[in-house]
């Protein structure tokens, strides 16, 4: 029972009100048996991803074999394409676990995200980075330009001028190689059909050659490939980092696994051999939101179905249309419109003169983005869940001001507030369910003693600003037996703030080093 007395009143507006946003509230409980259901069946296509191509989680290998330990050395430049905004930045490793970094973002027009052919997107993309050049490394542009319009590739510069571009592309890649890779398909609302099945890194070092800029795309990587070595560079202590993941727009994680065990990389067709073997070991890129596509144990609502249904890849990325940020606010958005939408439950309609919390009639705008797909932001529910003010005054605020609500009454708020924390905390149990399987499947607290910590980077939207994210996972961690709450407490998770900036950089250095003494 979540709702607070103050809040209601026991005229019969209230208690409907109350029951109705209750009763929705109910259809997004994920029990703790589901949890451990989750789990298992998450260890099982694990393991199925890693013995061939083509499983509903693609368990990709990402041919990086080691992670960093903080003293590796140097200035690279790394881009991130995989959301709502495209980052540039350069990136100077100090090697003492420090970096210095220099940035810029510029949101991706939402047409190109959607755009005809490859080139439109990938332009831009070379623009941004020779703007970037431009205002933040002189040095390198001016020599560039002097020089262009004689050489062509990288002919005009000496090795020492060109920079190595780690290049984080946040989709799932069928990765041949360190700096190869041929993406399988978008995700996250991207959608262009000729870029499927073509090498992005070519794609974009075209680009980059078309303006003559001396940048070489150097390595291949997944954002949370990067949060991954972004937290071993910089995690305090000895311990070793086992799993990176993003809960931000999308979700995935990436983890330390066995060469041993990665069973298809000997029969993979294509794929490079000349990995280093040394380590016994290599970071798989899970591709976790497409978890159970097939729907055998994820939570299943009308507002999930619905969002599918209509969605640009409808079948996939289940896993993933339960948790991230692209997609809370959109359940969220149905889950109200369904109370707006009945005539028996008075949600944004109020002309009950006597309310003594507003003088107004209660109502929603015709034209309110709460109609439209995709008209909810994310944020919007940290805002809610998170709102503990008098009267619930933040959420009134932003129902007014974003969603042409006006007049909300403090009862309308709590409804919104009890549902968007509902949402929330589904979201929060699935992603404990992922972290549990990737621990449990390596036996990571088996190994070590008691005080051992297993060591988790993270980062998005979502840990960073709905509140009680991680406590909502530590709670469910608890409930599975093979945690536990003494397993629970050794699980360390730690932001790793621009983790894919940091980690494509170390991903460049490794490639780099792995090229020259190729080379030599
Ligand atoms: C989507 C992408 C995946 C990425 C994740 C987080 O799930 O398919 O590659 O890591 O979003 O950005």
């Amino acid at each position: 029972q979540e709702t607070s007395g103050s809040l209601y009143s026991t005229s019969p507006r209230s208690m409907a009100l109350a029951a109705a946003a209750q009763r929705v509230a109910a259809e997004f409980e994920y029990s703790k048996e589901a949890v451990n259901r989750g789990v298992d069946a998450f260890i099982t296509q694990m393991h199925e991803g890693l013995g061939k191509q083509g499983a509903t989680m693609s368990q990709i290998p990402t041919y990086v074999t080691g992670v960093p330990n903080g003293t590796e050395k140097g200035l690279y430049m790394a881009v991130d394409l995989g959301g709502t905004n495209f980052r540039v930045c350069s990136i100077q490793l100090h090697g003492n676990s420090t970096f210095s970094l220099t940035q810029s973002k510029v949101p991706i027009p939402k047409d190109l995200m959607v755009a005809q052919t490859s080139h439109e997107l990938f332009s831009f993309l070379a623009k941004q980075i020779q703007l970037f050049l431009k205002t933040h490394h002189g040095e390198h542009y001016n020599t560039h330009t002097e020089r262009r319009a004689s050489m062509a590739g990288f002919g005009g510069f000496r090795e020492e001028e060109i920079f190595s571009l780690g290049f984080t592309f946040s989709f799932p890649v069928q990765q041949v190689g360190i700096n190869k890779g041929t993406l399988i398909r978008w995700t996250k609302g991207f959608d262009i059909h000729d870029t499927v099945g073509k090498d992005v890194c070519a794609l974009l070092q075209k680009e980059i050659d078309a303006l003559g800029l001396p940048v070489r795309v150097s390595a291949l990587v997944n954002d949370t490939v990067g949060t991954l070595m972004a937290r071993s560079y910089t995690s305090p202590g000895k311990t070793r980092t086992l799993l990176g993941a993003i809960f931000g727009t999308g979700t995935n994680g990436a983890y330390v696994e066995k060469l041993s065990n990665i069973t298809k990389l000997n029969t993979t067709a294509g794929s490079s051999s000349n990995y280093d073997k040394s380590t016994g070991e290599m970071i798989i890129n899970t591709e976790w939101g497409s978890f159970d596509n097939q729907l055998s144990v994820l939570p299943d609502t009308p507002y999930d179905r619905d969002l599918d249904r209509e969605s640009v890849n409808p079948g996939i990325q289940m896993f993933e249309k339960r948790i991230s940020g692209m997609f809370l606010g959109e359940i969220l958005r149905r889950a109200i419109v369904s109370l707006v939408q009945d005539p028996a439950v008075p949600l944004f309609h109020d002309d009950d003169s006597s309310r003594n919390d507003v003088h107004s009639t209660t109502q929603i705008d015709a034209t309110s983005p709460l109609y439209k797909q995709w008209g909810l932001d994310t944020s919007f529910l940290s805002i809610a869940a998170g709102d503990s003010g008098l009267g619930l005054k933040a959420t009134r605020q932003s129902l007014d001001n974003d969603y042409g609500v006006s007049a909300a009454s403090a009862e309308d708020a709590e409804a919104v507030r009890l549902i968007a924390a509902a949402v929330g905390k589904r979201a929060a149990r699935l992603s404990a369910v992922a972290i549990a399987a990737v621990v449990i499947s390596t036996a990571s607290l088996a190994t070590g003693d008691k005080d051992d910590v297993v060591d988790i980077g993270v980062d998005g939207s979502l840990v960073e600003f709905y509140p009680n994210f991680e406590e909502y996972i530590r709670e469910a961690l608890r409930e599975i037996p093979r945690i536990g709450p003494e397993g629970e407490k050794r699980i360390r998770i730690g932001i790793a703030k621009d983790g894919s900036g940091v980690g494509a950089a170390l991903i460049a250095l490794v490639a780099d080093r792995a090229m020259k003494s190729a080379g030599a």
